[in-house]
């Protein structure tokens, strides 16, 4: 069972000043568990990408925080966990949404797909005309 360790922060994510406050947020928070250089630029990446979406495409959200301490195998094992919800339209098909340079606008296609790259685990949960839930964790070595 993971465990959280410190009170959830929880940020607003409505336009790009409050994408670009997600980004600084999960990065800052990173980097106090002791993620390498590289793990916190893939972090930072995957929220921006997440974030960018529930902006674009879910009327804005919210993004949650946590340290999480062991994944049920390992023991003490720190975490990083993003949780990011909207109560935007959905996606209907989401192994589609999750392929390689699927888009509905105008973007590359490639923010969920990359993310879930950048990151350990990687979850989306959505229904339609009820919202997202899009939630990633990425451990600590
Ligand atoms: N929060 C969301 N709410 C509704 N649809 C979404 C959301 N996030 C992603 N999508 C859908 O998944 C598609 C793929 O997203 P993504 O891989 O980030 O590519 P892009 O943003 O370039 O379109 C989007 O075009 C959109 O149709
Ligand atoms: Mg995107």
């Amino acid at each position: 069972m993971a465990v959280t360790m410190a009170p959830e922060s929880r940020l607003p994510v409505r336009d790009d000043g409050e994408i670009v406050g997600a980004r600084r947020a999960a990065r800052a928070l990173a980097a106090t568990l002791g993620f390498s250089e590289t793990d916190l630029t893939m972090i930072a990446t995957a929220v921006s990408e997440i974030a960018r979406n529930m902006v674009e495409y879910g009327g804005g959200g919210e993004m949650t925080f946590a340290v999480i301490d062991g994944d049920g195998r390992v023991p003490g094992r720190r975490g990083l966990r993003i949780t990011a919800t909207d109560h935007g339209p959905g996606i209907p098909d989401v192994e589609r949404a999750m392929q390689d340079g699927y888009t509905t606008g105008r973007g590359l296609g490639l923010g969920l797909p990359g993310a879930r790259r950048l990151m350990d685990e990687f979850r989306v949960e959505s229904a339609v005309g009820v919202g997202t839930t899009v939630s990633m964790t990425k451990w600590v070595v």
